[in-house]
């Protein structure tokens, strides 16, 4: 039976010396310029010493139009390189390995934000206030994938070990995989395949310029009614993506327990397929030891959490014990701030139902 202390091993050869994942969580706590703020960097470095094997940053937009928060940072730019490099630079201190989550956050990155209207694979409603996308043009969409291959290469240059390309969650990757909100007829729609035309290239010309042990991992949603992907797409998508060589995959479930109609949870259905060809992280509700054992007896190569490693900066260390079940929220603003939670990151905790114990 796998354990949660076990070394594993991306295609590209990177070890990552445990199988507890610091997921992607987006935080606020950085400058209105992109650049990195001491409170971000300081909350990565406590979940490093914390035992994770594997530290992604919050999703951090590859060009300005992309911004889907306030106080999220920046790759779209040189003058990022600097908080880029301290971050890498010390998190190598620790055994964790470290990855940047690369994004456009397309028709969910706010005018208000912004200060340009939305754009998309196509022009799709977003809400009442906001109106609807614009649908990029596609020399625009060339420009978009240069810009994420360039974030890509700074990540390198700073120092970190991989990327991590957020195609989950809705976002511009995901809303160009999405049948209902990519309606193009040029090369980047079209039928699954042709959908995926923009993920495979921001790939290509990332592997043309990074050096082999840099890694690539995608993030997935593997079922999106909203924008319309299909568990069915997913497999092809994820068939495409190991014929292209990424380095591991991320699927994103919110709730690993979660069973489909056929009585199988998403991770084993993805892993039972794919896990011998490619490592897979399954992330989604995890808490205790317990459920952590649970997603790696599903096939999955490790487990991503994010909302547990908030009050609970250890839990990586912590959850090599099988008993290991720590508190549960709500928590005080207190347990937050002294885990290395900033002020404004326990501010943006108060909107997350239940968590704080004077949020909402
Ligand atoms: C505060 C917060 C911010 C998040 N930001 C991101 C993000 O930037 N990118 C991403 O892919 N997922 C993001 N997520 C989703 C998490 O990575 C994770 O998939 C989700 O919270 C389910 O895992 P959990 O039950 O362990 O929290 C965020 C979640 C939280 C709680």
């Amino acid at each position: 039976m796998p354990s949660m202390d076990e070394s594993w091993e991306m295609r590209n050869g990177l070890m990552i010396p445990n199988r507890s994942v610091l997921a992607a969580m987006t935080n606020k706590q950085s400058h209105a310029d992109g650049t990195l703020s001491d409170e971000e960097i300081r909350f990565l470095i406590r979940r490093a010493e914390g035992g994770f094997g594997l530290i992604t940053t919050a999703a951090s937009h590859v060009q300005e139009s992309g911004q889907g928060w306030a106080g999220e940072f920046g790759v779209w730019s040189d003058h990022h390189l600097p908080g880029l490099t301290s971050l890498a630079t010390q998190l190598k201190q620790h055994d964790s390995k470290s990855f940047v989550q690369i994004f456009h956050g397309g028709m969910r990155a706010p005018s208000s934000i912004t200060g340009q209207q939305a754009s998309s694979a196509s022009v799709n409603f977003i809400s009442e206030s906001e109106g609807s996308s614009r649908s990029l043009t596609t020399s625009e969409v060339d420009d978009t994938i240069s810009c994420f291959i360039r974030a890509a290469q700074r990540c390198e240059q700073a120092g970190f070990d991989g990327v991590e390309l957020h195609g989950a969650h809705g976002y511009l990757i995901a809303q160009f995989l999405g049948s209902k909100t990519n309606r193009r007829n040029d090369a980047y729609g079209g039928d699954t395949e042709q959908r995926c035309t923009f993920l495979l290239r921001i790939i290509r010309g990332i592997r043309e310029v990074v050096d082999e042990n840099f890694a690539i991992m995608v993030r997935l949603s593997p079922v999106s009614d909203e924008i319309g992907i299909t568990l069915e797409d997913t497999k092809q998508v994820v068939e495409l993506l190991i014929g292209e060589g990424i380095d591991a995959l991320h699927i994103s479930c919110w709730d690993v327990f979660q069973k489909q109609q056929d009585g199988q949870t998403l991770t084993q259905k993805l892993c039972s397929t794919y896990s011998e060809s490619i490592p897979i992280i399954s992330t989604g509700s995890v808490w205790t030891a317990e459920d952590a054992q649970f997603v790696l007896n599903q096939g999955a190569q490790a487990v991503g959490v994010a909302r547990v490693a908030l009050p609970h900066p250890d839990w990586a260390s912590m959850s090599t014990d099988a008993s290991y079940n720590p508190e549960r929220p709500p928590f005080t603003p207190e347990t937050l701030l002294s885990a290395d939670l900033s002020s404004t990151f326990v501010e943006y905790m108060r909107r997350w139902k239940g968590f704080v114990t004077d949020g909402r």
